[in-house]
């Protein structure tokens, strides 16, 4: 199909602003937030710009928008070896460790900077009881950094009084861009609610990125930024799969709505090589509501059980029959591996998965009162309550809501857990993502894992971080900020490498704009063409082409109406589906700026599931039983799958090129 231009003889032509910088920060969550910081530090002093856009309000936007209520990566006194294994296991023997251990070394500082700048963390009091963060405050305990000790709610995880922690690390990033904007005498450069939607290669080095474009989802205005280099962190990807909340309750999911895909579908446009995009996370969470059960599970230690108060995860029969087919994988008993005896459950019929909360609290209500006697013990409780729910309303509130309008209280009734539809990410329990630079210095890892500059992409100038970076999750908010400053200090050192350098691109911004205002020309163009403006034969609202990817994606790739299964023969129908689906987005259609940047949301999101699709076509087995099944290869075969598998995507051809790469141990 041709594709078509905006001429804006239908829509008003929208200004155009162009933005010359050094480093372009493409997003404004936890690593976005983190490059800004780090950045500001080390490219002020030499007078290098930085800018930072983003799509929302960076006070609130990404994964951390409503907080959270633990840190998930804190090293501290363990291995940063043993964070590797860790790593390693949960997400099925194949991570870049090189990555993995370059994080594990640097994580920590990032959260003893959370705390310096006001997050309250929780704190071990004399008394071997936890102390919340004020209450550890007023006590006068030592920071992380001065050796306090924190509550840990797992080996990695500790406790915060978390519900601003997103405004406390924007504004540690603000500040820094402030100054540097002051030293470089800039007038802006933080933008926010600009939606970018592509980046542009250099017009004399055709591999190399030279800009990115958006739109503000406020003004009729077009960005251009021309940069550089560019640090990616646009998160991952949601609202792919149909998810299992229906009509008003669609809003609801897991991961945040508004990170759809960008960070793939940008560097993938790019032609920046992906790894292990086969991999997805179905997180087991609070019904309907999507809470978290890592908290009540970890801190809480309340059990899951089936229907008839059986552990799921302990039925030998199951356990011989899963080891099978995935091996020593089994024992290891990661989250894919406890979502896949949990569906197990339910296939059998011996559903709702049951969280004991109530179980729980009444233990910890036990212990208390054995210890500290019944007032003092009973008071305790009292308070941990308070943080139970606190621990949702901070990180979750719809799930709080919902508790109340169903008259649950979690210390008196338990309640239903459930595997979610399928999500992209690379930061949480999965690894999607692209094929980053590593740092070079690590003993045993390939030499050609490196390319010079950490974190790069295989696009010169490209910097990936967070959710994007593929074979290496478990990195969460403390590590994903970790990692964007580890991509600053890489993208300054190879914008100092490369002085001379200018971008320059190709085309015209008027042709940009021409681009990314179509939606808007093919409504106007088109929508007297029927009486209702929603059906049209020669265009596609954006919630109609998000419900054909929603069910593409989920009937044909493994999503919840297949209890996650697939097969070539389904993935090969799904793609031709996908295609004609891609064919059509040529003619998405916007009435307002909202629109425009569902339109585009789409386009990221279609491209994320292709390259997902693609990968798990690609792979003959099923490295992640839990998150996903190929019933035409229902096994982990290490013989000819322990490897990465890899893919570039030609975008001007439409075209990809798959391949395996192999895997390298580097911490025994
Ligand atoms: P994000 O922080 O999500 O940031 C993405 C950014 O990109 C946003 O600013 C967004 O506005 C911007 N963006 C997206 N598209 C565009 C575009 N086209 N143009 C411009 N900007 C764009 N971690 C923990 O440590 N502890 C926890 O308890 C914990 N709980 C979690 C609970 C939930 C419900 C969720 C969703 C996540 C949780 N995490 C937790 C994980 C943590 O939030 C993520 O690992 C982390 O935020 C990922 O960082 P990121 O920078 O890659 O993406
Ligand atoms: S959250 O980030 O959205 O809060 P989640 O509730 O899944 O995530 O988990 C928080 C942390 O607890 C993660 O580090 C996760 O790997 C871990 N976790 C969750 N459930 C379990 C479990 N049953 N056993 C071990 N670790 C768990």
């Amino acid at each position: 199909m041709e594709k078509e231009t905006c001429t804006f003889s239908y829509c008003a032509k929208p200004e155009i602003v162009e933005v010359e910088t050094d480093l372009l920060i493409i997003g404004g969550g936890m690593s976005a937030c983190g490059t800004a910081y780090e950045a500001a530090r080390w490219a002020t002093p030499k007078g290098l710009k930085v800018t930072m856009v983003d799509k929302a309000a960076t006070d609130r936007s990404g994964a951390v928008a409503m907080g959270l209520s633990a840190i998930n990566t804190y090293v501290g006194d363990n291995k940063v070896e043993d964070y590797v294994r860790y790593v390693r296991n949960d997400l099925m023997g194949i991570t870049r460790e090189d990555l993995v251990f370059d994080l594990g070394r640097h994580v920590d500082n990032s959260v003893q900077l959370f705390e310096e700048w006001g997050l309250p963390i929780w704190k071990m009091g004399d008394d071997g009881f936890s102390l919340d963060g004020f209450q550890a405050k007023d006590a006068g305990k030592a920071t992380l950094k001065d050796g306090g000790k924190p509550v840990r709610s797992g080996k990695w995880q500790i406790m915060i009084n978390g519900e601003s922690y997103k405004a406390i690390v924007a504004e540690a990033a603000k500040k820094a861009l402030e100054y540097n904007r002051q030293a470089t005498g800039v007038a802006q450069n933080h933008y926010e609610r600009v939606f970018i939607v592509k980046l542009y290669h250099d017009a004399n080095d055709p591999k190399r990125v030279a800009a990115a474009a958006g739109f503000s989802v406020r003004e009729n205005k077009i960005y251009l930024f021309k940069a550089k280099a560019m640090c990616l962190g646009a998160g991952g990807a949601v609202n792919c799969f149909r998810p299992r909340s229906v009509k008003e309750g669609q809003g609801r999911a897991w991961y945040p709505v508004w990170n759809s895909g960008s960070g793939y579908a940008l560097g993938m446009q790019a032609g920046a090589e992906l790894t292990m995009m086969e991999n997805r996370f179905v997180p087991a969470r609070f019904k309907d509501g999507y809470g978290p059960v890592g908290a009540w599970f970890l801190f809480f230690k309340a059990k899951a059980t089936d229907s008839f108060g059986n552990d799921y995860c302990a039925n030998p029969e199951w356990t011989a029959e899963a080891k099978q087919k995935y091996g020593k994988y089994v024992d290891a008993m990661g989250t894919a591996i406890r979502n896949h005896f949990m569906m197990k459950a339910m296939k059998e019929g011996k559903g709702p998965i049951i969280m004991r909360t109530d179980e729980a609290m009444d233990a910890i209500n036990k212990t208390f009162v054995e210890k500290l006697g019944e007032k003092e013990g009973k008071k305790k409780v009292k308070h941990l309550e308070a943080e139970a729910w606190e621990d949702f309303l901070d990180m979750c509130i719809g799930q709080a809501g919902l508790w109340a309008c169903k008259n649950i209280e979690p210390d008196k009734t338990p309640s239903e857990i459930m595997p979610t539809e399928p999500y992209l990410l690379g930061s949480h329990a999965g690894c999607a993502g692209f094929w980053c630079s590593g740092p070079g210095d690590i003993a045993g890892a390939p030499a050609e894992w490196s390319w010079g500059y950490n974190r790069m992409s295989t696009v010169p100038g490209l910097f990936m971080m967070g959710d994007i970076v593929g074979a290496s999750g478990h990195k969460f908010s403390s590590g994903s900020h970790a990692e964007g400053r580890i991509a600053a200090k890489s993208a300054l050192a190879f914008i100092f490498d490369h002085a001379d350098y200018k971008p320059v691109i190709k085309q015209t911004s008027d042709e940009i704009a021409g681009e990314l205002y179509l939606p808007y020309e093919v409504y106007e163009k088109n929508k007297t063409y029927s009486t209702d403006p929603a059906i049209n034969p020669n265009y596609i609202r954006p919630q109609m082409l998000q419900a054909r990817l929603q069910k593409i994606a989920d009937e044909y790739f493994g999503g919840i109406s297949t209890w996650y299964m697939t097969s070539k023969t389904m993935l090969e129908e799904g793609l031709k589906q996908l295609q004609m689906l891609k064919e059509d987005s040529m003619k998405m259609a916007a009435n307002n700026l909202h629109e425009l940047m569902r339109c585009w949301e789409n386009y990221h999101r279609i491209l994320s599931v292709e390259a997902h699709a693609r990968h798990i076509l690609f792979r003959e087995e099923s490295r992640y039983p839990g998150y996903y099944y190929r019933g035409d290869f229902d096994l982990i075969d290490d013989n000819n799958w322990k490897v990465f598998v890899n893919s570039k995507y030609d975008a001007e051809a439409n075209t990809w090129e798959m391949k395996k790469i192999p895997y390298v141990q580097i911490v025994s």
